[in-house]
């Protein structure tokens, strides 16, 4: 009873700020319906992706999970149980597991690490158990443990419906890359862990006076972002990824939690980004919770972008990203 898997990480194009509230924290139920590119990195020697390796054995007398070398207690074991148990009790297995997980990518600075994590988890777990569940059901499990997983669980191109029970609330994907052929180009300029976890800002969401308009302006653009992708139009896409970055970004500074996730570095690359559209380059940005910036644009502009960014001394280092292949399970093991 042991497998492993590797997921990549993703970028929202339209984000998950906020969740229902009736759906309680368990179930990471969103306010509206999402959509993201399942990201792989193919510069700066990092493929943004997740190995996860899940043994269940009479042998282990606990549940315990390694995350690059650390070993997880209280409620970073609590989440990772919250997949596995459901898989577990499916079934009909009483072993404990033994876990161990790798990143290629700096953990908690906003790259969405526990995106690709929680989905590598949850297709390494079933597989260990010997359950052949669809990837929509599977996106359900990864949910639990954290939402942006949930739309890990495919490649390419991804729309999270934000459902209002466990079974409605799954990813689909929208396409693999080839019909919206986009990269972005990722500015960081902070590796450190994020002060305040996603996990924590979720629940303050609903306290800035513009988390409504915020979702019901979001639950717009998930459609229109989604048929943008199938026509092959990037300045609708990335425009409205933009804005509704930015949407977020005003939630979560006007929360009672006040976030302020953007550093003066992040505000150059804006302005960079702005200046490269002003010279005629398509590109727009995408901020997660975190300083660091995703550009999207043109594989072959892409290039053009790396360099003008990296000209910045406040840039640290560039990955460039393009839409990852479907998540899957592999031979090899990590103990
Ligand atoms: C800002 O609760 O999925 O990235 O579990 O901490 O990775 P973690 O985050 P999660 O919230 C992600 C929020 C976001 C926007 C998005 O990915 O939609």
């Amino acid at each position: 009873m042991k497998a492993s898997a590797i997921s990549h990480s993703n970028i929202a194009l339209i984000k998950y700020w906020g969740r229902q509230e009736d759906g309680g924290r368990g179930m990471n139920l969103p306010l509206n319906d999402n959509v993201s590119m399942t990201k792989e990195g193919i510069s700066g020697g990092s493929k943004l992706m997740s190995h996860t390796t899940v043994e269940f054995s009479r042998s282990y007398e606990m549940d315990s999970m390694v995350l690059e070398g650390r070993e997880l207690t209280g409620r970073e074991l609590e989440r990772v149980r919250l997949v596995v148990d459901p898989l577990r009790t499916k079934a009909g297995v009483e072993e404990h597991f033994r876990i161990g997980s790798r990143n290629d990518f700096p953990t908690a600075a906003g790259l969405a690490s526990s995106a690709a994590g929680f989905s590598a988890l949850a297709i390494a777990a079933s597989s260990a158990l010997g359950l052949d569940l669809s990837r929509e059901e599977l996106s359900t499990w990864a949910r639990l443990g954290s939402g942006s997983a949930v739309r890990s669980l495919h490649g390419g191109f991804v729309y999270w419906h934000k459902g209002s029970s466990h079974e409605t609330s799954f990813a689909e994907k929208v396409c693999q890359g080839a019909p919206f052929p986009l990269n972005a180009v990722i500015a960081i300029v902070n590796e450190g862990r994020k002060g305040v976890s996603s996990d924590v800002g979720h629940e303050h969401a609903h306290t800035s006076p513009f988390n409504s308009i915020r979702t019901e302006l979001s639950q717009k653009e998930a459609l229109l972002v989604r048929d943008a992708i199938l026509d092959n139009d990037l300045r609708t896409v990335g425009s409205i990824a933009e804005r509704n970055s930015k949407y977020m970004h005003a939630v979560m500074m006007t929360s009672d939690l006040p976030l302020y996730y953007w550093q003066g570095e992040t505000l150059k690359v804006i302005r960079s980004v702005h200046a490269m559209r002003d010279r005629g380059l398509e590109v727009y940005f995408t901020i997660d919770a975190g300083p660091n910036v995703h550009c999207l644009c043109r594989p072959e502009d892409a290039l053009e972008v790396q360099k003008e960014l990296e000209g910045g001394e406040h840039v640290l280092r560039t990955i460039i990203a393009r839409p990852a292949e479907d998540p899957h399970t592999i031979d090899e093991h990590l103990f």
